[in-house]
């Protein structure tokens, strides 16, 4: 482990009754770095921040912030600004008062207060609105007053729970950028929640993809899109075709191997290491990563599936064909829509997949890497 690490995670359980939210979560921050919750309603993603946050506490595992542990430790002493979904702003305080709030808990003196309350307001592109309360502004106003009281303090840590998830496209779109850029700016260490897949994928420097209270998989956006190790990964994140498949032959040195799918056919995936002969998965294939021809096409080293044109959708530059695939899969295929490449329902067509992105995954997490029983 680097020891720049400025939180650390280990062994998080929490439970509600007989409910567990969270279970043995190990999650590493480092200095700077934006990393990403991102999982479906309900996977621990706001208990796991709750944890961190210190509005409930773990019933095992520890919090270990700035070489510290955070465990017994008020919210109000842990030093971590949080940003909550829905502003949580005092409505009877102006902006300036809201952003000053957490200083004069602090006791921070009165021009000491002022001068920092300018400060930031101005860098979240507020000054204007010092002296305005909170239900004069638009949802993306209050949400950078939320951000600007949150920075205020100076945390260690920033931890952010969907806060965009109340506002519409445009301005989702906007505010992304401007978080990203004003965390690059400040260099603070960041844990940011969200179920948005697009919205992980262009802010994060790593996504933990969440299940059922666990985490399934680390990585930067480009590791997830690119190397799942498990379908729940892989389905959660993008369109994809799944193949059923057994492994033949495990990884060589280069991490390739075969498998033989449902329809019967041997072919060479991209796997992990750790992944032994006969062990069931699916061959996971980008539908922008796959091609299709006419008729039933072989090519050595080429991964080649027939199939039969389902439907055909037109998106002007672009279409989308999915597929009934030998051995019952459903199987989708982006591509230009010029002439060469028209399709009709019925046809006889094969999925063509060079075989570095025919990815193989487990369909549950037994891989190195992932969480295991
Ligand atoms: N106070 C509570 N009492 C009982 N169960 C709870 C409580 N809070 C959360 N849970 C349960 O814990 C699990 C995790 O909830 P959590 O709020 O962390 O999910 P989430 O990933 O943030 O979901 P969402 O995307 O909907 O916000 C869920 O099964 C939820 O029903
Ligand atoms: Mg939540």
């Amino acid at each position: 482990m680097p020891d720049n690490v400025v939180l650390r995670l280990s062994g998080i359980e929490v439970r509600y009754g007989l409910t567990v939210a969270v279970e043995k979560l190990d999650l590493a921050v480092e200095e700077g770095e934006f990393v990403t919750l991102l999982g479906p309603s309900g996977c621990g993603k706001t208990t796991t921040l709750g944890v961190v946050a210190g509005f409930f506490e773990p019933s095992a595992g520890e919090v270990v912030l700035g070489g510290k542990p955070l465990v017994g430790l008020p919210p109000f002493r842990r030093n971590i600004g949080v940003v909550f979904q829905d502003y949580a702003l005092f409505p009877h305080m102006t902006v300036a008062q809201n952003v000053a709030f957490g200083l004069k808990m602090r006791k921070v003196s009165t021009p000491e207060i002022e001068r920092r309350v300018r400060e930031i307001l101005s860098l979240v592109r507020l000054g204007e609105f010092a002296d305005r309360h909170p239900q004069h502004l638009s949802g993306g106003q209050r949400q950078r007053v939320a951000l600007a009281r949150a920075l205020v303090i100076r945390p260690r840590l920033l931890l952010l729970d969907e806060p965009l998830s109340n506002l519409d496209l445009k301005l989702r779109e906007e505010l992304r950028l401007e978080i990203v850029g004003l965390q690059r700016q400040l260099g603070i260490a960041t844990i940011f929640v969200t179920h948005d897949q697009t919205e992980a994928l262009v802010m994060s420097d790593r996504i933990a993809v969440m299940k059922d209270g666990r985490i399934e998989q680390v990585d930067t956006p480009h590791g997830i899109y690119e190397k799942p190790v498990t379908k729940f990964v892989a389905e959660f994140i993008g369109s994809m075709t799944f193949v059923r498949a057994e492994l033949v032959e495990p990884a060589d040195e280069e991490g390739f191997g075969t498998a033989r799918t449902a329809g019967g056919r041997i072919v060479p995936v991209r796997l992990d290491r750790a992944m032994a002969r006969g062990l069931p998965v699916s061959i996971a294939i980008r539908p922008e990563k796959a091609r299709l021809v006419r008729g039933n096409f072989t090519s050595n080293g080429i991964v080649s599936l027939p199939g039969r044109v389902v439907s055909v959708a037109y998106l002007g530059s672009r279409q989308e064909v999915r597929l009934d695939l030998e051995g019952g899969d459903r199987g989708m295929v982006e591509t230009v829509a010029d002439e060469s490449q028209t399709f009709t329902r019925g046809e006889e067509v094969s999925l063509l997949a060079e075989r570095q992105d025919c990815v193989a995954v487990p369909d549950s997490a037994t891989v190195d890497g992932a969480a295991s029983d």
